[in-house]
């Protein structure tokens, strides 16, 4: 088959088209045939190695798993024989986590790994492009912030994978949503539910009157330290990427203080619950309660193409890699 295949660390001229033997799958486990898989900021910081410390799951000297990309759509090819719940033909979308692989013809997936039914109203290019923000956004919104009809939330890089899923959940789940982003996302965001937006180029959020229940930084740039003033008593503060600081912060906010900080990793869940999350996830898709939002599709050759584009930090929403049949 076809595959993306990275050896080393590196800028994005590390992969390579290459013609490697397709997966076979074990008892347990089906083999899909890839339509459509992404590029994320998570991707990029994979294919280089960075920080330091993710090296203890992707690999010390080199990457463990040589086909990147973490998220797919597309169709059941083949079961193993103890595989009771999928069918050759079945339409599925789901991630892989570590184990990458998606930026290929064909991935193996386990059975009881996190997948599920395609959203049948969905091309594979958008179903893939939700997983990774629809996912993570459920996590820290519903199970770490436990938000409630009402909560004030302000969501940080609302124009981002994270963020347009973000504002909608939070919409969605009830809550008044203020969505953070500069001037080209402000109607984006006004339209993906937002009631009120902020323009960060003009504004600093944390300097502003308002109090919200949640601040989830779904971005990385602030900290807790500058938003605490503006959490309610009993409020949370939320970060996807790590930083020396929000550990201690969540340590010590989780016992003293009525401000929570906090960081969580969405990729480490167990399947059975980014599984969970993906069947809601397809619940509000079917619904039209909540929308992909695609900026760009590359073709699976161009993906150097696709990482230098994600590498500038403007994305909005998802970047979609489509892997063609051959
Ligand atoms: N912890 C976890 O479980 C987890 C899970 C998934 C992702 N992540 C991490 O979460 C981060 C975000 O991922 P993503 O895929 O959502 O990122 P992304 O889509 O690449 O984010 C790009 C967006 O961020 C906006 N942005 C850039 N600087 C900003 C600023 N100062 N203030 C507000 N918005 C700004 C950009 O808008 P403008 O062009 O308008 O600036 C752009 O639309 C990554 O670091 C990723 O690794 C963590």
């Amino acid at each position: 088959m076809k595959a993306i295949v990275a050896t080393r660390y590196g800028s994005p001229e590390v992969f390579r088209l290459e013609e490697i033997p397709s997966p076979v799958p074990a008892d347990d486990e089906i083999l899909v045939r890839v339509r459509a898989t992404t590029v994320s900021a998570a991707h990029s910081m994979m294919r280089q190695g960075r920080p330091l410390v993710g090296r203890l799951f992707t690999g010390l000297r080199r990457p463990r798993q040589a086909v990147p990309s973490t998220e797919f759509a597309g169709r059941v090819e083949a079961v193993g024989p103890a595989v009771t719940s999928f069918s050759p033909g079945d339409e599925v979308f789901g991630e892989t986590g570590i184990r990458a692989g998606c930026a290929a013809e064909y991935v193996c997936v386990r059975e009881g790994g996190a997948l599920s039914i395609m959203p049948f109203n969905l091309s594979a290019t958008a179903a893939a492009a939700i997983v990774d923000g629809g996912s993570t956004s459920l996590y820290f919104l519903r199970d770490k912030a436990k938000l409630r009809p009402g909560h004030r939330v302000l969501i940080n890089g609302a124009s981002g994978s994270v963020g347009t899923a973000a504002v909608q959940l939070a919409r969605h789940l009830g809550a008044d949503v203020t969505g953070v982003c500069s001037a080209a996302n402000l109607d984006l965001v006004r339209a993906l539910g937002a009631d009120d937006v902020i323009d960060y180029t003009a504004e600093d959020f944390t300097e502003g009157d308002r109090r919200y229940d949640i601040v989830f930084d779904t971005v990385g740039k602030s900290s807790f330290a500058r938003c605490r003033r503006i959490l309610e008593a009993g409020g949370v503060y939320l970060t996807t990427v790590p930083s020396f600081a929000i550990y201690p912060q969540m340590l010590l906010t989780s016992r003293i203080g009525d401000k929570r900080a906090v960081i969580a990793a969405a990729g480490l869940r167990r399947d059975e619950e980014k599984t969970q999350g993906l069947i809601m996830l397809k619940g509000l898709l079917e619904e039209k309660l909540i929308i992909p939002v695609v900026d760009r599709t590359y073709p699976l050759a161009q993906i150097a193409e696709a990482h230098r584009y994600v590498d500038t930090g403007r994305k909005k929403g998802s970047v979609v890699l489509t892997v063609e049949e051959s």
